[in-house]
């Protein structure tokens, strides 16, 4: 990887082997474990921070696998109120004694892996090895934020007050909301995390790291809430100094057109594409398709949605083959099973998705989707997709790949670069040339070159778009600005 400069005392964690036997035994623990998930996380996930006691409403959400056992206790604009205008005490921490608390923060997330595994797949129908790498990215954050502060201290001083908002989605659950509060915490911030509700218990699981490592509640507030009672808050001037959302492009723009002055930094959605051409090893190129396309059954933002191949591949019957049995072998059911890759819908089957699904026809399937109750819905390809059908520009969210033919590179290139997003793009060719025009021209936030589009690792991809995907400065997550944007640098100049 060409991008960054490695910063000394940091290091990405491993994720757990699952070549050895041991680590399977223990996931099946985990399963075992979870089948009583209110014996480890209570019945209800409540509000936390440094708040007033008062009666608060809760809400039952339904998931893929039928109502979870717990109540989601939602906050109420006071508990905002109180929330912004309380005093933190880790404002006067020196950035030491915060790093020292974001590692051990890495060290109780970690100690915790199991259970956020647990949760994520009982919340949200993970399967386990997708979530065992989203616990290992959010380790990495912790100790990558931590690192980059003591960085940005050797530099410069800052002012170190204000508050952020995290908005945070449900498809990764652990590691996107807690990213963002690290982020926050290392540049001296107070933070709020409003947790998409439906990932409401894996989000507290994961602030209970936190706390339990020392980092105070009155530093970092658990306030999950209807979006309404945000509105308050966000709809004229700058209460937060950032908000800091994963979400969708029309959240970002509706919160940008109601409230011009937002200070708001948005990672939102993407249409990104996988270029195949002549020159690639077809083999491997159809295992990186499928994991970019299906995994976490499609329901990331940088999934490949868009397979654009060149004229010779698109008539290449061996290719197509190949793709077909590459998606017809991924093991498609039920998370808790370990064998499980692709794993059912987090939430109920999109409008989106059932107007592709009713809108194609038969023999346009490469392989068809089976749809069965509003979650557990099997990869689908189509083939021949072109410019002007539904699924070239809009998002679906979920494992449908649409496959378009190119006349060539430049042609595919324009074909990748005509939607409106920029998060990730793919090529798969075994040549330089291929490789360099492409890296010259094709638009997008994060490239690979013969590998998945998906699995940023922290620090050696640093994760973030252009264009409809990114709003604000556009620093990655997970690179070496990312903490830099939410310090209050400070100069100082003495003439004598
Ligand atoms: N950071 C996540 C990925 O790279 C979204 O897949």
């Amino acid at each position: 990887n060409e991008n960054p400069t490695l910063m000394e005392g940091f290091q990405n964690v491993p994720n757990t082997d699952w070549n050895l036997p041991q680590n399977i035994a223990w996931a099946q623990k985990i399963k075992t474990d979870w089948k009583t998930p209110e014996n480890i996380i209570g019945t209800t996930i409540p509000v936390i921070g440094d708040l007033d006691q008062h009666e608060r409403y809760t809400v039952k959400v339904s998931n893929w696998s039928g109502t979870p056992p717990w109540d989601y206790e939602m906050s109420l604009k006071e508990d905002y109120q109180k929330a912004i205008e309380n005093r933190t005490e880790w404002q006067s921490f020196t950035v030491e004694q915060r790093v020292h608390l974001l590692k051990k923060a890495a060290v109780e997330i970690e100690k915790n892996r199991a259970d956020l595994i647990g949760v994520a797949v009982a919340e949200l129908g993970k399967t386990v090895k997708e979530v065992d790498v989203e616990v290992s990215e959010a380790i990495d954050f912790a100790n990558f934020y931590a690192e980059s502060s003591l960085e940005i201290a050797k530099e410069f001083t800052s002012d170190d007050e204000g508050i952020n908002l995290v908005l945070s989605p449900w498809n990764f659950p652990i590691a996107i909301p807690i990213g963002g509060a690290l982020a926050s915490l290392a540049a001296g911030k107070k933070v709020i995390l409003k947790p998409s509700t439906n990932a409401s218990a894996c989000a507290y699981l994961t602030c209970k790291c936190l706390w339990e490592a020392g980092i105070p509640k009155d530093a970092l507030y658990f306030l999950p809430c209807e979006e309404s009672i945000l509105d308050d808050f966000l709809s004229t001037g700058n209460i937060f100094d950032a908000v800091i959302l994963t979400g969708g492009t029309e959240t970002a723009h509706f919160l940008l057109e109601r409230n011009p002055q937002l200070n708001l930094y948005a990672e939102t959605g993407g249409k990104n594409s996988t270029i195949v051409t002549s020159l690639a090893d077809k083999e491997q190129a159809c295992i990186n398709i499928v994991q970019s396309a299906f995994g976490n059954a499609g329901q990331k933002c940088s999934a490949t949605s868009l397979l654009i191949l060149t004229e010779d591949v698109f008539n290449d019957q061996e290719f197509k083959t190949l793709l077909k049995d590459a998606a017809l072998s991924k093991v498609f059911g039920n998370p808790w099973d370990f064998s499980t890759e692709v794993g059912p819908l987090a939430v109920p089957i999109s409008e989106k998705i059932k107007h592709v699904i009713q809108n194609t026809s038969d023999n346009q399937w490469l392989v068809k989707p089976r749809l069965n109750g509003n979650h557990m819905l099997t990869p689908g390809i189509i083939w021949d997709v072109t410019t002007d059908d539904y699924p070239y520009q809009n998002e679906l969210f979920g494992p449908i790949l649409s496959v378009m033919k190119a006349n060539d590179l430049k042609h595919a290139v324009e074909i990748a670069n005509n939607v409106d997003y920029g998060l990730t793009a793919g090529i798969e060719s075994l040549d330089d040339n291929e490789i360099e025009y492409w890296n010259n021209h094709i638009e997008a936030g994060n490239k690979y070159v013969n590998r998945s589009t998906t699995g940023a690792i922290v620090q050696r991809q640093p994760f973030g778009g252009i264009k409809a995907s990114c709003f604000g400065f556009g620093m990655k997550a997970g690179g070496i600005n990312y903490v830099l944007q939410f310090t209050n640098i400070k100069s100082k100049t003495t003439d004598w």
